[in-house]
């Protein structure tokens, strides 16, 4: 099985995807942003990569249109975003359909979107966290693959919470991605089907 990455930064959930050893083999790395560090780090890695700026794009449907064209030149079975911090359209996601994931910084359906930590901090809660989910229309609600909780601690920072959060981001999204690579996890609209034995 396969995967292509999608970025917008850093990337390093998409370097502890590469470097876990996940099964899946990376055929590209993909950034929103030219200038994204984790199109270095992957370009050394030999993995192809390429930036498609959505800043040169009119609008997000024809954005979508060129992201989508050069993630189907590389038939991937799976569309991995890894900080890929872009809303996607209902036609992107159509054409992709049960075959995108995401991984997302907060214990879903807490605290959809941006900025979860410092809200997490906000609302006082004890426990927080990362999802790995399959993405769908509705954003950052897909059927949950694997969660990640972490204490929130009254001396926490929006950036020691988000380093203990990160720390899990490491570990599940490769975990995920394991288990898609090896056929142990399945889209269902009624959530995500396990196969039996998949532990
Ligand atoms: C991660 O926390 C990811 O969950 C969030 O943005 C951050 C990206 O970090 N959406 P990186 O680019 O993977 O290092």
């Amino acid at each position: 099985k396969s995967a292509v990455i999608l970025i917008s930064g850093r990337g390093s959930n998409m370097q502890s995807l590469v470097e876990a050893g996940t099964g899946l083999q990376v055929r590209a790395v993909i950034s929103n942003r030219p200038e994204a560090k984790g199109l270095e780090w992957a370009a050394a890695k030999g993995i192809p990569t390429l930036a498609i700026d959505h800043k040169a794009h009119a609008s997000r449907e024809s954005f979508d249109a060129a992201l989508g064209e050069a993630i189907a030149a590389h038939e991937p079975d799976w569309i991995l975003l890894a900080g890929f911090m872009r809303i996607l359209t209902p036609e992107f996601i159509q054409r992709f359909a049960q075959r995108i994931v995401n991984i997302h910084p907060s214990l879903l359906p807490a605290f959809p979107g941006l900025h979860t930590h410092r809200r997490a901090i906000e609302e006082g809660v004890k426990v927080h966290g990362a999802t790995v989910h399959f993405v769908t229309e509705a954003l950052d609600h897909g059927p949950i693959i694997i969660q990640a909780a972490v204490p929130v601690l009254p001396s926490d920072t929006e950036a020691t919470l988000a380093a203990r959060v990160l720390e899990q981001e490491h570990r599940i999204y490769p975990q995920a991605a394991r288990w898609l690579a090896e056929g142990k996890v399945q889209f269902s609209s009624a959530g995500v089907v396990q196969v039996p034995g998949s532990g």
